[in-house]
Formats: C-alpha cells, sequence, structure tokens
C-alpha cells in the first residue's frame, strides 16, 4: 500500500515531529517540510510575531506558554488589553501587566532585575548568566508582550505620551541587555510599523527570530521579514485566510512556511493550573500586579 503524503501544515498532519526538549526550547509546531518548527531562546533571544487579527497570533503564543509551563523559566505578560488574553495562562505567570501604567511598572522592574543580574555577572566574571555557577544562576525570563501598539500609541494627551515613550525606552533597553542575561522578549502585534515611533526599527535589529502570519498591511510584512528575507514578504502576504496558525518564519537567513500546533484557551489555562505550583516568585517584580 501506498503511504498517503501528508501535507505537514494541513490539519490533521499525524504525529509530532521528534524534538530534543532542552531549557528555553518549545516545540511550536511543524515547518513545510514536515520538521520540528521550535523556538529556542538560547539561540535566538528575543522574537517577533505579527499577523491580522484571527491568524494565530494568541494560539502561537498559547502553544509557546504550554511548552514552557513544565520549565524552570519565569513567564512574564504583557496584556494591555485588559489582560484578556494572557489572564489565560495567570496561574502560572510571575506577574501580568494589563494596562499600560502597569506595563511600565514592570518593564522598569525587569530593568531593576537586568542591572541587578548584570551586578551578578561582573562580580563573577561571567559575560553571561549562563557562565555563573547554578546555584548563581538566576532563573531566566520570558515577557511575552500581546498587541504592542496598545504600549505606543497615545491618545496625544501628554502622560500618554510620556509613558509610551517610557515603554519604548524600556523595551528596547531590555532588548539591548536582556539576552544575556536570561531575559527573552516575545512581542505580538496586528501592526509592527513606524507608526509605533522612532524606536520601533531599534526594536525589531533586537528581535532575531521573526514570524509573520497573514498581514494585510505590506509595512507590517516589511518590518517583519524585510530585512532578514526580502522574498519572504509576499509569501506572508499570501497565506490564504483558511489556514490560520501558518506563518512565515526565518531560519538561518532563509525563510520556511510553517504552522503552530492547536493549542485551545482551555488547555492553556489546564496547563498553566498544572503548573501553577512551579512559578518563580521574583519579588522585584512585585510591583503592578496582583501578586
Ligand atoms: N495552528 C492553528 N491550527 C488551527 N487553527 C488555528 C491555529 N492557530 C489559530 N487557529 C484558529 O484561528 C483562530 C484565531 O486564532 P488566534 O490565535 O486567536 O488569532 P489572533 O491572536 O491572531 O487574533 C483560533 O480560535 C483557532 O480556531
Ligand atoms: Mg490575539
Amino acid at each position: 500500500m501506498i503511504a498517503t503524503a501528508r501535507d505537514p501544515l494541513s490539519d490533521s498532519p499525524g504525529a509530532l515531529p521528534a524534538h530534543r526538549s532542552r531549557l528555553l526550547a518549545a516545540l511550536i509546531g511543524r515547518t513545510g517540510d514536515g520538521a520540528a518548527w521550535t523556538v529556542d531562546f538560547r539561540r535566538i533571544p528575543h522574537w517577533l510575531v505579527v499577523g491580522a487579527t484571527r491568524t494565530g497570533k494568541s494560539n502561537w503564543m498559547a502553544t509557546l506558554v504550554a511548552q514552557l509551563a513544565p520549565q524552570r523559566v519565569a513567564l512574564v505578560g504583557i496584556d494591555c488589553k485588559g489582560g484578556m488574553e494572557l489572564g489565560l495562562f495567570s496561574p502560572r505567570l510571575s506577574a501580568l501587566a494589563a494596562s499600560r501604567s502597569e506595563a511600565v511598572q514592570l518593564l522598569n522592574a525587569l530593568l531593576t532585575e537586568a542591572a541587578y543580574r548584570m551586578m551578578e555577572c561582573r562580580t563573577a566574571g561571567a559575560r553571561s548568566i549562563w557562565e555563573l555557577r547554578e546555584e548563581l544562576r538566576p532563573v531566566p525570563i520570558v515577557v511575552l508582550v500581546d498587541e504592542i501598539a496598545e504600549l505606543y500609541l497615545s491618545d496625544g494627551s501628554k502622560e500618554a505620551r510620556a509613558e509610551s515613550a517610557e515603554c519604548a525606552t524600556a523595551l528596547l533597553r531590555l532588548a539591548q541587555l536582556g539576552a544575556a542575561l536570561g531575559i527573552h522578549l516575545v512581542v505580538a502585534g496586528q501592526r509592527f510599523g513606524s507608526e509605533l515611533g522612532p524606536g520601533v526599527t531599534a526594536l525589531r535589529a533586537q528581535l532575531g527570530g521573526r514570524v509573520c502570519h497573514r498581514v494585510h498591511d505590506p509595512a507590517t510584512a516589511e518590518m517583519a521579514l524585510g530585512d532578514l528575507s526580502p522574498d519572504a514578504v509576499s509569501v506572508a502576504q499570501n497565506i490564504p485566510e483558511t489556514e490560520p496558525g501558518v506563518a512565515v518564519t526565518t531560519v538561518d537567513g532563509h525563510w520556511l512556511r510553517a504552522r503552530s500546533l492547536l493549542t485551545t484557551p482551555e488547555s492553556a489555562r489546564a496547563c498553566a493550573e498544572d503548573n501553577a505550583h512551579i512559578t518563580p516568585r521574583l519579588t522585584v517584580l512585585a510591583v503592578g500586579s496582583e501578586q
């Protein structure tokens, strides 16, 4: 009998691809050639995930969280739409900012943590937390930002402008410092372009991992893929609407189509609850959250 060739990007592509699990690595889905689609923060420290509404960004984050939840990793959420998306994972989050003013506090707290980690490394003569002795090594932190535009856009008031400028500066600084200090960013949004202000290109330069679901506006596709893989820009724009979860990602200078595993809100919530007991408590992050 001839085996039926399955499309790895279809709804029922068969068994999961093999994936070697290690700290800060997550199996996200499959690439077009059936191989494992992984995110490994030790290889690529920060990620940008874009896509129009209902193209699979939240699912992508949920899959990532489900993979990281059992690991010794602190997960921190910034979700300025009232925490509606990332709130699902709250039992497993070490902090959650649900408004821009909370986000400012949280990002500043993360910068304090970064400064502390830098000092620890300097004292030990280490260039990154991974060179510290295991018992001295702080827990890695993955900061998930849903709908980045909410952090940047302002209603024009002086306070709002100051707050978004502070967010932009803090986020860029964290991206610049974080890689060596075990502080990683995942930035998701519908749009990622110059309307977010002059700092956005500098931030993009730090976000080496790129995932571009179907997008309407060429500027966002260009921002997500254009600098690393110009050919991929039109591929991302032509992903059919009927294929949520399909994205274009760049790997070592070339692009691939890939599809995330489906993680339902129920299974994401259950996974967060199952792993709630290992949620790291980071006292420096207690500001601006309920914990
Ligand atoms: N990898 C996937 N496989 C199958 N369906 C998916 C996948 N990702 C998303 N979907 C479907 O698309 C819908 C919208 O996805 P979602 O992640 O909420 O989009 P976004 O956050 O971009 O608005 C989900 O409710 C789900 O039904
Ligand atoms: Mg979403």
